[in-house]
């Protein structure tokens, strides 16, 4: 039911075939939004932030209520995780969200040059034994340039200190990285407000006494 009734949601699109860059949005109507999720569906130029595997799409709920003059795309694989998400954004009445399911290795397929100005990965499964699964691998920050604006960030949360020190080694193997904050443990000091939004596994993790880690880079 719950997929079914995605299909007409004004909030979400889907691709269905990692070989055909084809988004499929309301009422099973065919979309090209890469270079064009401004005119297309926020019908506004304010700047676009990606949440990546953003499960029931929490980060992107909350940033796009503190922030009305900036746009939110929440993307992930799962179809009942995006539906939770896009059914809140619709109850709460937000215009300035709107959720892809996409795999992340083809997320280059739907964006634009420059056409984003933020990436926020929260709580990406740590793919312990597939580093090239990782969503901070070269191969994703490869991706991730092609669409990202110039001098803009990319932020990571996660629990997994596996993760968090994995991507500082490729960070530091990189000349187009800068390291704008490095946090072990951001609950043993003072959280921005923006820090402190909490994710569905975020809340796990706290519960099991796990540290919550943050990095914020620049891709060049
Ligand atoms: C541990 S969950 C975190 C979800 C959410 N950000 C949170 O903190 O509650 C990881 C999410 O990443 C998604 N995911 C993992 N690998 C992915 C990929 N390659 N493409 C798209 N989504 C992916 C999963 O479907 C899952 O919803």
């Amino acid at each position: 039911m719950k997929f079914a009734e995605m299909r007409s949601f004004p909030n979400v699109y889907q691709n269905f075939d990692p070989k055909d860059p084809k988004l499929l949005g309301i009422n099973d109507e065919y979309f090209q939004l890469k270079g064009q999720w401004a005119e297309k569906h926020f019908k506004n130029n304010n700047p676009i932030t990606l949440e990546l595997g953003c499960g029931r799409g929490e980060y992107s709920l909350a940033l796009a209520q503190m922030y009305p003059e900036r746009n939110f795309i929440g993307v992930d694989i799962k179809g009942a995780r995006i539906w939770k998400g896009a059914t809140i954004a619709t109850e709460k009445g937000l215009s300035n969200i709107a959720f892809l399911r996409t795999k992340i290795e083809q997320i280059d397929l739907f964006f634009g040059p420059n056409e984003v100005e933020e990436i926020w990965i929260t709580f990406p499964d740590p793919f312990v034994a597939k580093e090239n699964r990782r969503m901070t691998a070269h191969s994703f920050l490869d991706r991730y340039k092609k669409f990202l604006k110039q001098g803009h960030t990319v932020n990571l949360k996660t629990d997994a200190i596996s993760l968090y020190e994995f991507t500082k080694e490729v960070l530091a193997d990189r000349k187009d990285v800068e390291i704008q904050e490095d946090n072990s443990d951001i609950y043993a000091g003072e959280v921005s407000e923006i820090l402190n939004v909490k994710t569905y596994y975020e809340k796990i993790w706290l519960a099991e006494g796990k540290k919550i880690t943050y990095l914020r880079f620049i891709l060049n």
